[in-house]
């Protein structure tokens, strides 16, 4: 065979997001930016003042009467079920009879301008009758208000442990919330069509939910309702149940005005309506001897699940899932509380719990470490997975160990030795300005936890000139999905990249999809693909063996054309022939993950097909004087598998960092005593800006094969870096303990912010005084 040269953008090459240029001139659509037909309205949501209400009566009359109004919907218009929720029933889509939340939409109005709609919305009267609210963890704890079930995992007698270990500490702390901060807020265009279908164009990670939602709500069957994404301005979790929410008021307005509706929230109300990340209050009982080997752990998180359940309990689930980070824990019980309060409903965000669990364990061990007077890494490595100690508390092996590897290289990339040594000499010059320096790593659960949710279909055209149109069920945030799994169809026809045009996620291209979440949009998206294109190109490859005379496995795929020895035809002119030979161009493909089950009863099983493994190391300083802080240099490792692209993977990792750093450093929601949010805006809600991203900053990969069968054996990249940022955490801690010459612990709970720092500092000189 001659040789053929190679293709552009095929599997593993580093090639840049197919919409950057788009992105950064405004040539990208989004949902807003599609024009809309003439007739098309425009929405304002009526939403709730009060934390906990009774709706004695909804006046809609002057609403109505006002200039360009032309519809306006409550709870009691809804022909179908009033009910969206993604897990488990109850979720109001327009509240009823009472409000659970401020923010909680309670009527919307379309009209012909946005001005005319909101202009109507404060016209519209709502007689609530205010009713006692829940408002904290502890309120809600203490009187076991729920939205779901308490869960727990168990291993060995922890009570025993405990009370035989030569070490025990007991507390409490916390972290925060925070909000998703997507670029491009929450929207909806729904346009109705013949026989009450309904098309709805929805910034969603989840069309097949919006879809259902839509269909629930209109009583029509889910054949009737057609979702529709082409990208998203960012999303993080925020738009996988929380679209539905827009979408389905959009679609309620449309079906009664039989017009187009779009719904568009401003900033401020899609920071008040919309869930966040759950914030959690952890307590902990834990017993370890003088090496810092963990003996037993009680432990307890609590989510925040806000006003209904939503994600809650699946996010509880994944938080208890990775409570043991990389540590075996002999003896253990962990419990997870889905905690009812009457604050907006809080969903999935990047880790989906996984971030608080993690937080909960380093935190502890950090605590043990410093109480031991032992380096954290020492303290951690006697904890490791290891032989004879590979069990997770849900009672899945830990195969494919790689702590050591993430952990060593990074260490040999930075010498954390060398590096402590400049911070303890930097700090003992330096009075006000402390440095600190911290570790962490990360080992994360790839697969939804719920079995059913692991699976994808895709669907690949190829046309007679050898143009290849690409469809699958998973949706584009940014995170470069649509670019990787084209990158695996271009693997497949070894074609450029550039053959192959990406399609807007819908429903009726492929059906029954899973939201594009838990970081496994390329592992699934890209094997239906694969097998999509596969099945294609084995029809391709019996007609050119056919045209050549040659047998099948003589044809060979190349640089954009089809081999028989040195004969060959472009890969048009073979597309064009399968044509003419009548044979399918076009195929579907479906995949399911292997080996995982998972019992929700025992709270064990297999729950992920793999782990992803990290480390990072962060230098922070602080200001004693003022609080604040800034990361000055971070460096990270990531196991990407083999990378499917490690240009996307890169921005992912860096990107995840940062994000994971305001989490805990920053953005801090504050609600008033009434339950109201008083951080809704940039103005008052802080989120990392350029200047924010540490000055020194390095990521590298961990470049091994996934051992699992993964497509062309990477690694899912999305979630897991953001659990880096902990060290930016650890690294605070660090700076503030070296007031007290690392002799006392400091208290603090996250975000670390100004405010926090310097009472933990005060807290810290007071007690070491004493
Ligand atoms: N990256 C960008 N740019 N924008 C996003 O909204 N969402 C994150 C992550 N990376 C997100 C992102 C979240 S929460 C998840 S679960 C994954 O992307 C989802 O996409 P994937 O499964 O294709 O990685
Ligand atoms: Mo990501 S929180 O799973 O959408």
């Amino acid at each position: 065979m001659n040789a053929p040269g190679t293709i552009r953008g095929g599997a593993h090459a580093a090639v840049g997001h197919d919409s950057a240029a788009a992105h950064v001139t405004g040539r990208a659509l989004y949902v807003d930016d599609v024009p809309t037909v003439p007739g098309t309205l425009e929405t304002a949501l009526v939403l709730s003042p009060h934390a906990h209400a009774r709706i004695r009566a909804i006046d809609l009359a002057g609403a109505l009467a006002g200039p360009g109004v032309v519809a306006a919907v409550t709870a009691a218009d809804i022909p179908g079920r009033n009910d969206i929720g993604p897990i488990l029933a109850g979720e109001p889509l327009l509240a009823a009879d009472a409000v659970t939340c401020v923010g909680q939409p309670v009527a919307a109005i379309a009209a012909t301008s946005l001005d005319a709609a909101r202009a109507a919305a404060q016209r519209v009267v709502v007689d609530y009758e205010p009713l006692p609210a829940i408002l904290t963890l502890e309120e809600a704890i203490a009187g076991e208000h729920y939205v779901a079930p308490p869960q727990e995992m168990r291993r060995g007698d922890v009570a025993a442990a405990l009370a035989a270990a030569p070490h025990r500490l007991a507390g409490e702390f916390r972290c925060g919330g925070q909000d998703h901060f997507y670029l491009e807020g929450q929207v909806a265009l729904a346009t109705p069509g013949e026989a009450g279908d309904i098309h709805v164009l929805s910034s969603t990670q989840h069309p097949t939910e919006v879809q259902h939602g839509i269909a629930h709500v209109l009583s029509l069957p889910f054949s009737a309702v057609t979702a529709e994404v082409r990208r998203m301005g960012g999303a993080f979790g925020g738009k996988e149940s929380q679209a539905t929410i827009i979408a389905a008021i959009a679609a309620l307005l449309a079906w009664k005005a039989r017009r187009p509706v779009k719904l568009r929230l401003p900033r401020d109300d899609d920071m008040q309506a919309t869930g966040k990340r759950h914030p959690f209050l952890i307590r902990y009982d834990v017993g370890f001897d003088g090496d810092g080997r963990l003996h037993g752990l009680d432990l307890l998180l609590a989510a925040n699940g806000g006003n209904v359940a939503d994600h809650t309990p699946a996010v509880v689930t994944r938080a208890l899932c990775h409570a043991d980070n990389c540590y075996f824990i002999p003896a253990l019980r962990f419990r997870g509380l889905a905690c009812r309060t009457n604050t907006v409903s809080n969903t999935a965000f990047r880790g989906y719990g996984g971030p608080q669990g993690m937080f909960a364990i380093e935190t502890i061990l950090d605590t043990i470490a410093r109480t031991l007077g032992l380096p954290l890494e020492t303290v951690r490595a006697r904890n490791y997975y290891g032989e004879g100690r590979d069990v997770t508390p849900y009672g899945m092996k830990v195969e494919d160990n790689l702590i050591g590897q993430v952990t060593g290289e990074l260490d040999r990339a930075v010498d954390l030795s060398g590096w402590r040594t400049r911070i303890d000499a930097f700090n003992r010059t330096s009075p006000v300005i402390k440095k600190g320096l911290a570790t962490i790593p990360v080992k994360f659960g790839i697969s939804f936890n719920r079995p059913a949710l692991n699976q994808a279909g895709a669907l690949v055209n190829v046309y007679t000139d050898g143009s290849i149109a690409l469809n699958h069920g998973g949706t584009e945030m940014g995170q470069g999905l649509f670019v990787k799994v084209a990158q695996v169809v271009a693997e497949v026809f070894q074609v450029d990249i550039d053959t192959i045009r990406l399609t807007a996620t819908s429903t009726g291209k492929v059906p029954n999809t899973s939201p594009t979440a838990a970081s496994s949009g390329s592992d699934l998206n890209g094997m239906a693909a694969f097998a999509a294109a596969s099945e294609i190109r084995t029809r391709m490859t019996a007609v050119a063996a056919a045209h050549f005379g040659a047998s099948q496995d003589e044809i060979v795929f190349a640089a954009n054309r089809v081999y028989a020895g040195n004969r060959s035809l472009a890969f048009a002119e073979l597309a064009a022939l399968c044509w003419a030979e009548r044979v399918s161009l076009s195929a579907t493909g479906y995949y399911r993950t292997p080996k995982i089950h998972w019992d929700p009863a025992t709270m064990s099983g297999r729950p992920f097909y793999y782990f992803v493994y990290a480390a990072a190391a962060a230098e922070v300083a602080i200001d004693t004087l003022t609080g604040e802080s800034r990361i000055l240099r971070a460096e990270l490792i990531e196991d990407a598998g083999r990378s499917l692209n490690p240009a996307i993977d890169r921005g992912q990792i860096e990107g995840a960092f940062v994000q994971g750093a305001g989490w805990l450093t920053m953005e801090e929601l504050w609600w008033d005593a009434e339950g109201r949010l008083r951080t809704h805006g940039p103005s008052t809600y802080k989120i990392p800006g350029s200047r924010d991203v540490p000055p020194v900053f390095n990521t590298r990969f961990l470049d091994t094969p996934n051992r699992e069968a993964t497509i062309f054996r990477s690694k899912a990249v999305g979630e897991p870096p953001l659990m880096l940022a902990i060290a930016v955490w650890l690294a605070i801690r660090d700076a503030i303990a070296s007031v007290a010459d690392h002799r006392l612990v400091p208290h603090l709970d996250a975000p670390a912010t100004p405010e926090r720092v310097l009472l933990a500092i005060d807290d810290l000189r007071a007690r070491a005084a004493r």
